[in-house]
């Protein structure tokens, strides 16, 4: 845990110059605009719910021309009072590092970059279960970057190659929900990275696709309660029966960026799931 932060802590930056631009993965289509409003009342439903949550969450300032900004998941990827900043694969969102980084330095962590022949994008890739660092890589970060990541945090690293572009980042196929259970969904993954997970997680939660589709992975886990997108039954009974609470609520518009309630939250105190060296 972050030793300054008392509460689960999360950034958020919120939607005002959210939209469709550009297309970086198969999910986005210019021609399928997200609505403004209802991307905004979706937002805010999502930040309320945290609050209920009794969660602590600090904002990012908007900036107009970002709009993936709001995926504050690839900001970087935190452990204790240090930011590892993402090097953002695409052009398009490499705009949004200086920004981050600004973000992190005002409120008082140490920032690092990754060295620059590799990408890398934060807490979308690199999430922990237990003391395991578990690794997306090929679609958006290289390997290179984690193995190095795990030197520089001296943990353990399971590398996990990523095989369907429309499950790009590691959040979207993987949920850690404590240290030793997970939520998961096998297609996305090699055959390696199954054999992983099935060797290193003793609970793993496995999503149909359907729901998978419904960004199912793609849930925040505060405690014992998991918000996530609407649409996915049955996860939250699945989940439910391993003694959680769920809240689902709609975050269609954001689907149409390719990302749900992970990727727009980043915890700065440490996950749940993770036990830092
Ligand atoms: N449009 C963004 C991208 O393709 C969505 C990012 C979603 N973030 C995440 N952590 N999965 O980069």
């Amino acid at each position: 845990m972050n030793s300054k932060l008392t509460r689960p802590t999360i950034l958020m930056c919120p939607p005002d110059y959210y939209g469709i631009e550009y297309e970086i993965n198969p999910w986005m289509s210019r021609s399928r605009q997200s609505d403004p409003e209802q991307s905004r009342e979706q937002w805010h439903a999502l930040h309320s719910r945290l609050q209920t949550l009794d969660v602590d969450i600090r904002q990012l300032t908007p900036v107009q021309g970002l709009p993936d900004l709001v995926f504050t998941a690839n900001a970087g990827f935190v452990f204790q009072n240090t930011v590892f900043l993402s090097r953002f694969r695409h052009e398009a969102r490499q705009g949004e590092t200086p920004v981050d980084a600004e973000w992190f330095s005002q409120a008082g962590f140490q920032t690092v970059e990754v060295p620059p022949d590799w990408s890398f994008e934060g807490a979308g890739d690199a999430l922990f279960c237990g003391d395991t660092l578990f690794a997306g890589y090929l679609i958006r970060s290289d390997a290179g970057a984690m193995q190095w990541l795990a030197e520089r945090i001296g943990c353990r690293v399971i590398p996990l190659q990523l095989v369907d572009d429309y499950y790009y980042h590691l959040d979207t196929c993987f949920c850690p929900v404590t240290p030793t259970t997970a939520i998961v969904y096998s297609p996305a993954f090699d055959v390696y990275a199954r054999k992983a997970l099935g060797e290193h997680i003793p609970n793993l939660i496995e999503v149909e696709t359907e729901e998978a589709r419904r960004f199912a992975c793609n849930a925040v886990v505060v405690g014992r309660d998991v918000v996530l997108n609407d649409g996915c039954p049955q996860l939250e009974r699945d989940l439910n029966s391993h003694g959680f609470r769920t809240h689902a609520t709609p975050l269609g518009e954001f689907i149409k960026a390719g990302g749900s309630a992970k990727c727009l939250t980043l915890r700065l105190d440490g996950e749940d799931a993770a036990v830092w060296p």
